[in-house]
């Protein structure tokens, strides 16, 4: 098994080799992928540091070439790289680019693709399947590259996609990983709290990305990690924000923006309740279920203090209430 294991990263690296020289060397590589990464505004320097790719727009020039390279269909088909079909053999990324997804220490786990039109009836991404190398749920988009500034800076951009890590790169934030938009899992907290005990949520600035960020934020606390979330305006993603505003405009956004949880809450309350006593009432709990997943005692009390003077309710009855809570959970 531990063969198979490394058989399935060999052809992994061999796979990331193959998309990246098609992108960078290949006539249908430069007319087609590195055209749309430019448009895109991303640099040669960026695409390389990434290693992007490009995946022939033929049902199986990948595969072939592997096959003829001696890897073995066997662990093609285990990575997902190649689908099989009755016995016929199908490149799964066929005429996308491509984001490969690496591991802490830097080995290709597996890759997204995606595709080049604004076709709403194909899916806008591919990605490899879950395998015995690639576990989707604990894997971060990044990590590989944004681990020594996450340590430096002693924090973490957590954003959805991976275009949006890409173009922090180039703007010259490199502490950013991405959850690829699947779920955040309590492993990939854990993968980042080895690095830093602070995280900012940059999710996009829609109905999907607002509800991620509330889902994301008691996951964080539980984990002992202090969280921030910084929203975007209507329709940016940290990826097209980041496009069009210049370095210094983009820190100080950032600086301003990201608020702590407990004000973030509250000012989605401003939003949606307004002067809307049950909304508020089912705010004010929902922040006090947050605040009880806090394990420090010490900044639990510090939150209800914050909670208390924000939303302009007595510090006891919050902590009657996270006491009621906290019994619930024994
Ligand atoms: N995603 C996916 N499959 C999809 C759509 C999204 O796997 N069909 C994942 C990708 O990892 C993507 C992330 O979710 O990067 C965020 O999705 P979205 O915001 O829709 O895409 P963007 O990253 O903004 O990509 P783009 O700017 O290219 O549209
Ligand atoms: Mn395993
Ligand atoms: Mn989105
Ligand atoms: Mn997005
Ligand atoms: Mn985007």
């Amino acid at each position: 098994v531990a063969n198979e294991k490394e058989s399935m990263y060999l052809v992994s690296e061999f796979a990331n080799k193959f998309l990246n020289h098609t992108l960078l060397e290949t006539d249908e590589g430069k007319a087609i992928g590195l055209t749309y990464f430019k448009e895109r505004g991303f640099t040669l320097e960026i695409i390389k540091k990434f290693s992007l790719g490009y995946s022939p727009n033929s049902w199986d020039a990948f595969t072939k070439e592997a096959l003829g390279k001696g890897y073995k269909l066997e662990f093609l088909e285990k990575t997902g790289l190649t689908i099989v079909k009755e016995d016929k053999q199908f490149d799964r990324f066929k005429g996308r680019v491509m984001f490969p997804i690496q591991s802490m220490s830097g080995r290709v786990l597996g890759f997204g693709g995606r595709i080049l039109t604004n076709d709403k009836k194909a899916a806008k991404y591919v990605n490899s399947p879950e395998s015995e190398i690639y576990h989707k749920s604990k894997v971060l988009y990044g990590i590989y590259h944004a681990k020594q500034a996450i340590a430096k800076q002693d924090n973490c951009y957590l954003v959805e996609g991976y275009t949006d890590v890409i173009q922090f790169n180039q703007a010259g934030i490199e502490n950013v990983v991405a959850s690829s938009g699947t779920a955040l899992t309590p492993d990939q907290i854990r993968l980042i709290s080895r690095l830093t005990k602070n995280i900012t949520v940059l999710f996009d600035g829609d109905a999907a990305g607002l509800r991620a960020s509330i889902r994301g934020i008691d996951l964080i606390l539980e984990a002992g990690v202090n969280v921030r979330v910084c929203a975007f305006p209507d329709g940016e993603d940290p990826d097209s924000f980041a496009k069009k505003t210049p370095y210094d405009k983009l820190v100080l956004f950032l600086e301003e923006n990201a608020k702590d949880f407990i004000q973030f809450k509250a000012s989605l309350l401003m939003k949606e309740a307004k002067n809307d006593p049950i909304k508020k009432a089912d705010l004010i709990r929902d922040m006090v279920i947050s605040i009880s997943k806090i394990p420090d005692r010490i900044k639990r009390e510090v939150y209800l203090q914050e909670c208390s003077r924000i939303m302009d309710i007595s510090e006891e009855v919050l902590f009657n209430t996270l006491a009621q809570l906290d019994k619930k959970e024994l």
